[in-house]
């Protein structure tokens, strides 16, 4: 009998559970595999006692539409920063991957299945250089890993960003007024994007693109005449001011590596009074509505094809790769190289000149 081990780490994603059905039901075709399930990302491995639990036709049924993840996640900690307190009550790290690595060969495990986001598969290629055979999955809202023309989970959020926005219309025409829809992404502007065009928003700000407060404050203007007029701002949480920094919240949770970001819209409403622009203004922070709920089609159907390959990577015994789609084909891609630059919008990327071509400002 042969054991893979599935586990799903960073911030939650629409698609999770679909990924996780189809290795399952991939691996049931199979004489001699088990699939077993690390609860919270490697966290299950580690704990004592361990915390994992086996994934089964039976287990999975039904779950392909459901959001979130049913072996749980955490973006805390994770085995090489391993949080730990000590007799002061102060927190610091220890690097746990060779007692996790000696663990799994105890379980018997021989392949894992890794499904995250950039942090996750940093992790991934470091437990692959000490000899662990894992194969990576590309899953985040964000869109911001390369090697792969898409991950899992971001065609929901563009959906869900998407009807904001169309929401938001009707009730900035009903009273004159701009609104500013902040949406997720980290340092990566596609939901932003994809939902202005998909919202017919007409300013969008993205990380990539530092913004000048007057062009922004021009271009709301001319949605305007005598007092009358709307208009709809979608920008990335992760958007700043030329020459200026991101919004930061403070985040005092144990293990939890990334800035919090936070506060772009609000900043930009204040900047935009400061600037002189006289209409009403109104912001709407999306957050975590964009990662919660039932994946699309597209993202079911994605993380299925996913789920299907990344199994049959375990059957080949082809380690140390992550799955990534490549139109329109599913191959597999090193690890280092898909960690090795995160997926960032360009000035001269296709949307970037779509948006321009529409006439949204992008400050
Ligand atoms: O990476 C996915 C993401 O949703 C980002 O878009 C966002 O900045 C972050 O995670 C939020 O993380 P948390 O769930 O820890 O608040």
């Amino acid at each position: 009998m042969k054991r893979l081990l599935i586990a799903t780490g960073g911030g939650d994603c629409p698609g999770l559970n679909a990924v996780i059905r189809a290795v399952v039901h991939r691996a049931s075709q199979e004489p001699d595999w088990e699939v077993l399930g690390s609860i919270q990302a490697f966290n299950g491995v580690l704990s004592e006692p361990t915390e994992v639990v086996r994934l089964d036709i039976e287990k999975v049924k039904g779950i392909h539409f459901q959001g979130g993840t049913i072996i749980e996640t955490t973006n805390k900690g994770g085995p090489f920063a391993w949080p730990v307190k000590d007799k002061d009550g102060k927190w610091s790290y220890v690097d746990r991957s060779d007692e996790m690595i000696r663990k799994l060969q105890v379980m018997q495990i021989d392949a894992v299945i890794s499904i995250g986001g950039d942090g996750s598969q940093q992790i991934s290629e470091l437990l692959y250089r000490k000899g662990l055979n894992i194969i990576g999955v590309p899953k985040t809202i964000d869109n911001d890993l390369s090697s792969t023309d898409s991950t899992f989970g971001f065609q929901t959020a563009n959906q869900i960003a998407t009807e904001a926005v169309d929401k938001l219309v009707t009730t900035a025409a009903s009273h004159n007024r701009v609104f500013v829809l902040e949406v997720m992404g980290r340092e990566a502007g596609w939901i932003a994007m994809n939902a202005a065009v998909a919202g017919g928003a007409d300013v969008c700000l993205i990380p990539e693109m530092p913004y000048n407060i007057n062009v922004v404050k021009e271009a709301l203007e001319k949605r305007f005449v005598r007092d009358r007029g709307f208009a709809v701002v979608v920008i990335s949480e992760g958007a700043r001011p030329k020459g200026g920094h991101m919004s930061v919240q403070e985040n005092d949770e144990v293990g939890y590596a990334n800035p919090k970001l936070g506060g772009a819209a609000r900043r930009l409403i204040h900047e935009l009074k400061e600037a002189g622009f006289k209409h009403d203004m109104r912001e709407t922070v999306l957050g975590h509505l964009q990662r919660g709920g039932v994946p699309i089609a597209y993202d079911r159907v994605l993380s299925a094809q996913f789920g299907v390959k990344a199994f049959e990577m375990a059957l080949a015994g082809d380690f140390g790769k992550m799955v990534s789609y490549q139109h329109p084909k599913f191959v597999a891609v090193p690890l280092k190289d898909a960690i090795s630059k995160p997926n960032l919008v360009t000035h001269n990327n296709a949307l970037v000149k779509t948006l321009k071509g529409l006439g949204i400002s992008m400050g």
